[in-house]
């Protein structure tokens, strides 16, 4: 247990009540949610976000911190508050769908009377400095080298070739502003702007969910369902059947994503490190493979051109799921429209990878158990998982990813995926080798095994380009509540 908290932060059966209904949140769950900012243990869940990076001035550093202290007051959405207007959405959300009409949960009702305008507010290494706040700042040498010097560790391009003003502006700090009205988003994000002191804004991102249907799963820009499976850190989110987790337990413990926090109360000050990628999708590319993939499996059934079915299937070989979620592993066809998405699988019935190939996306980043064969534990390879908070964009004809993570340690869980897995072309198979992930995999493409029929020993090689390209990105910290109001 942490020193004076009563709280487990190893225990993977999920913080709060099981059932928020009949149960309520303990003494010290309040404490610390009240502590931490929100979207660090469970996403926010609005549609529209807007991105404003900062950089302050340095000689105007006691300006930013009194307004950095007045936007946490004011402004920045505890995990608490979350917590508590979550509940409402919750019941919004049951009455609309009673009422057959999904559209009420995300209308003017929802912003109204369900929840305020969600808020976080993290700083980069190079923030701290500027502000004066050396001594609040986490000493983590990962964070502290920035994204800039991850470039060569993770195959990134060069700096300079990455977008402006990322290219060469110093990010010192993110605001996040969310709602599921763009109208309000916008809003708010022109106030925050306005009452800025002691710095500009340099870059602003706008995010928007991509949902199938006016209420239905979030899909990304290549058309795949995606934030189906993340870490779990409420016991009111995992399924309480032990069938239900057999496979695959999602539960976490708040060590997976909570760091001390130096510049927080001793007690309950924790943060969280958080990653920003701007991640560029190519669809044309992504489809052209996607068709290579597809014609290469019909000419397997002495067919000259690919049918529907190649099509689904070459898209599952890739990401390891249907575009309707469904995981290849399970089915060699989708399950159409369905709101319950399985993730309680894992590969230990395809071994070879003859259902799931080693290199599709999701098996890359989360491997299910896999690295056990080369000697690693579970329990082990579970403390490399992130918790995937990002959202779509559309800019100037260019589409793609504010992919954001967060996690207690950038090193071990980010980094470590995206270096060790994800662009590792002998990633748990040596002979023959893995190759790189087909979605995000950075470094020289190379050979990919795909199974020739579905379940069959024989493989087709193909080598597939990438179709994500890093265009910027920088890591932050999300400071406690309690160092956030300290800072002036
Ligand atoms: C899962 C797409 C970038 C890590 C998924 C899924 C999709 C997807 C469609 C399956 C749905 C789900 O389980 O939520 C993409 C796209 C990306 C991208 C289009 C870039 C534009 C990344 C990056 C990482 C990452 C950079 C980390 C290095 C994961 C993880 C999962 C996942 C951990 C869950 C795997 C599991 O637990 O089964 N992604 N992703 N993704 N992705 Fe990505």
């Amino acid at each position: 247990k942490e020193p004076s908290m009563a709280i487990d932060f190893d225990a993977e059966s999920g913080i709060g009540p099981k059932d928020p209904k009949k149960g309520e949140l303990t003494t010290e769950e309040k404490a610390l949610l009240g502590d931490i900012q929100g979207n660090i243990l469970k996403s926010h869940g609005r549609d529209h976000s807007q991105h404003l990076f900062l950089k302050f001035d340095t000689t105007k550093a006691n300006e930013a911190r009194a307004w950095l202290v007045q936007l946490a007051t004011k402004k920045v959405t505890s995990a608490l508050k979350q917590w508590d207007e979550s509940l409402t959405r919750a019941e919004i959300f049951e009455k609309s769908m009673k009422k057959q009409d999904p559209e009420a949960y995300r209308s003017d009702e929802l912003a109204k009377k369900g929840s305020s305008i969600f808020i976080n507010v993290m700083l980069s290494a190079k923030g701290y400095d500027a502000l004066g706040l050396s001594s609040k700042k986490p000493k983590d040498a990962t964070f502290c080298g920035g994204a800039a010097g991850a470039v060569s560790r993770l195959a990134d391009p060069a700096r300079k070739d990455w977008e402006a003003p990322y290219d060469t502006a110093d990010l010192h700090a993110l605001v996040i502003v969310a709602d599921d009205d763009p109208g309000r988003v916008d809003a708010e994000a022109k106030a925050i702007a306005a009452s800025l002191k002691g710095g500009t804004v340099v870059s602003t991102e706008v995010g928007k969910a991509l949902r199938r249907g006016k209420n239905g799963p979030v899909h990304e820009h290549f058309g795949f369902v995606d934030g189906v499976s993340n870490p779990l850190f409420f016991a009111k989110d995992i399924p309480q059947k032990s069938d239900d987790i057999k496979r695959w337990n999602p539960g976490a413990g708040l060590n997976l994503a909570l760091a001390k926090d130096p510049g927080g109360k001793a007690t309950t000050g924790y943060g969280s490190f958080l990653v920003y990628r701007k991640l560029e999708q190519d669809i044309n590319q992504f489809n052209k493979d996607r068709h290579e993939l597809a014609k290469a499996l019909a000419k397997e059934d002495q067919r000259t051109e690919p049918n529907h079915a190649d099509w689904q299937l070459a898209g599952a070989y890739m990401v390891g799921r249907f575009p309707d979620g469904f995981p290849v592993s399970e089915k060699a066809t989708p399950e159409g429209a369905n709101n319950d998405i399985p993730n309680n699988f894992n590969f230990d019935a395809d071994t070879k990878g003859l259902k799931c190939p080693f290199q599709s996306h999701i098996r890359k980043t989360n491997p299910r158990g896999d690295t056990t064969k080369l000697g690693e534990t579970l329990k082990k390879e579970r403390t490399h998982r992130i918790s995937r908070r990002a959202i779509s964009y559309e800019k100037k004809g260019k589409v793609g990813l504010l992919f954001l993570c967060v996690q207690k340690n950038i090193e071990t869980q980010f980094e470590f995926m995206q270096k060790l897995w994800v662009n590792n072309p002998t990633f748990v198979q040596q002979n023959p080798r893995t190759g790189l992930d087909p979605l995000i995999g950075q470094g020289t493409p190379e050979s990919q095994q795909w199974p020739a029929k579905y379940g069959s020993e024989k493989k087709i090689p193909l080598s597939l380009q990438q179709s994500v390209h890093m265009r910027g990105g920088e890591y932050f910290f999300l400071p406690s509540m309690s160092c956030l109001m300290s800072m002036a």
